[in-house]
């Protein structure tokens, strides 16, 4: 079975993992090291727990906030995820879904298709970059994507190049010529309905970064793009400053899991971060973000928005976070396993399937609006919170050991 509507955001992975090739489903997958932030990204919101009320309830609920400045009808966006060789659509179908459920679009520099392209699909697009490139590079591709209309910008710092999955990296060619074909074609092959997906079109996944390219050149494959961004000398908050002026408009930070960093995200102008730890794909052993949130939201959050990504798969995880601080949240691997399994309708399938979840929550606690939703909602286990980064001696709690996840 592939495709059709799906009750869950893990039926949307189980079809995923049947419908793609074993090494894009690891690729999207991904994680990193022993899978210990992984793991934690999602255990982490399930020891938290709610006591719904059974009368005096909210006949009428309403969840829109705004992010950055942009009306969204509910406090879930799309995070940016690289390379989407998982549909031929790819990006604009994202985008497609989320202006279809009235929420903001993300870019990755990495993406597939031209941000042109799925700003005409989504007008609320923001646009992510990473420190890569000199900075006459940067702004020319600041440049074009405020050509294009994106409305703001994600800089994604938590960045630190490890490697290495023990339960084994996927196989990703740098371009999809004959050679690398035939040795893609016996996975692929057992997953015909993805590979027809790809037919129909004429068209085999791209593996380019157009968005990285200068007018009239040709994209740079995206182990191309990788060597560039691992070439660059590191940024410094200076940096992150310049970045910001240059950009001149609503400013996203993500990768946040220190206090003494939200703080000098503040200094440095931003408009909001995200507490993340890059879905579990970066430094392995980082606690999960929802961990990590309480401490920062009551920091830095009467300065700035902040938001949580890392682990949302119910509403009611996104209720938990929004009890917590955060004034929405970011979605990766739930978008890109409804996007496997279904498309855009998919993407939309996961979209409602949050919205849903998020609106018992609020109706069980009492409230009518994901708005009101406050620390009393919760039930938060004794040692739950981790804070890094208030003095170098308080970072007392250690990350919750986990297993790794589950093979592909
Ligand atoms: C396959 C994959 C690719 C990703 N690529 C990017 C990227 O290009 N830029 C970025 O800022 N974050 C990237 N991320 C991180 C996501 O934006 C987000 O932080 C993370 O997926 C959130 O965790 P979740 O997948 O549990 O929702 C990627 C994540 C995955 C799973």
């Amino acid at each position: 079975m592939s495709g059709g509507w799906f009750e869950t955001i893990a039926e949307a992975q189980r079809r995923a993992k049947k419908r793609l090739p074993a090494s894009v489903y690891g690729a999207l997958l991904a994680g990193s090291e022993r899978g210990v932030t992984y793991e934690d990204n999602l255990a982490a919101f399930a020891e938290l727990g709610f006591a719904p009320h059974v009368a005096g309830l909210s006949g009428q609920r309403d969840h829109s906030t705004s992010v950055m400045g942009i009306d969204i009808s509910l406090p879930v966006i799309i995070s940016p995820t690289g390379v989407q060789a998982v549909h031929p659509e790819g990006e604009v179908a994202v985008a497609r879904a989320a202006a279809a459920r009235g929420t903001i679009m993300s870019l990755s520099s990495f993406a597939s298709k031209p941000v042109e392209d799925v700003v005409a699909a989504n007008e609320n697009t923001f646009y992510q970059v990473y420190w890569m490139g000199t900075r006459e590079v940067m702004k020319r591709r600041l440049d074009r994507a405020r050509a294009a209309g994106a409305k703001g910008i994600i800089a994604t710092l938590d960045w630190t190049f490890s490697n290495g999955r023990d339960w084994g990296s996927p196989w990703i060619p740098d371009r999809l010529d004959l050679k690398t074909a035939a040795r893609f074609a016996p996975q692929a092959l057992r997953r015909p309905g993805w590979l027809w997906s790809f037919a129909k079109t004429g068209r085999v996944p791209d593996l380019t970064t157009p968005n990285l390219s200068a007018a009239g050149e040709p994209a740079p494959t995206f182990f191309g793009a990788y060597g560039e961004w691992m070439g660059t000398p590191l940024p410094t908050w200076e940096d992150i400053a310049w970045l910001r002026e240059e950009w001149g408009g609503p400013f996203l930070l993500k990768g946040v899991s220190r206090l003494d960093d939200a703080r000098r995200a503040v200094d440095a102008g931003v408009t909001a971060i995200s507490v993340s730890n890059h879905g579990g794909n970066n430094l392995d052993s980082t606690p999960a973000a929802i961990r990590m949130l309480p401490a920062i939201a009551d920091a830095v959050g009467d300065q700035i928005e902040v938001l949580l990504d890392g682990g949302i798969r119910r509403g009611g995880d996104v209720a938990k976070a929004l009890a917590l601080g955060a004034r929405a949240v970011l979605i990766g691997r739930g978008y890109l396993w409804g996007l496997a399994a279904n498309g855009q309708a998919g993407v939309e399938n996961v979209l409602d399937i949050l919205r849903g979840g998020l609106d018992s929550a609020v109706l069980g606690l009492g409230h009518s609006s994901a708005r009101e939703l406050s620390r009393d909602d919760l039930w938060i286990p004794e040692g739950f919170t981790r804070e890094f980064g208030r003095s170098s001696s308080s970072n007392a709690q250690a990350p919750a050991a986990a297993s790794a996840p589950e093979l592909v």
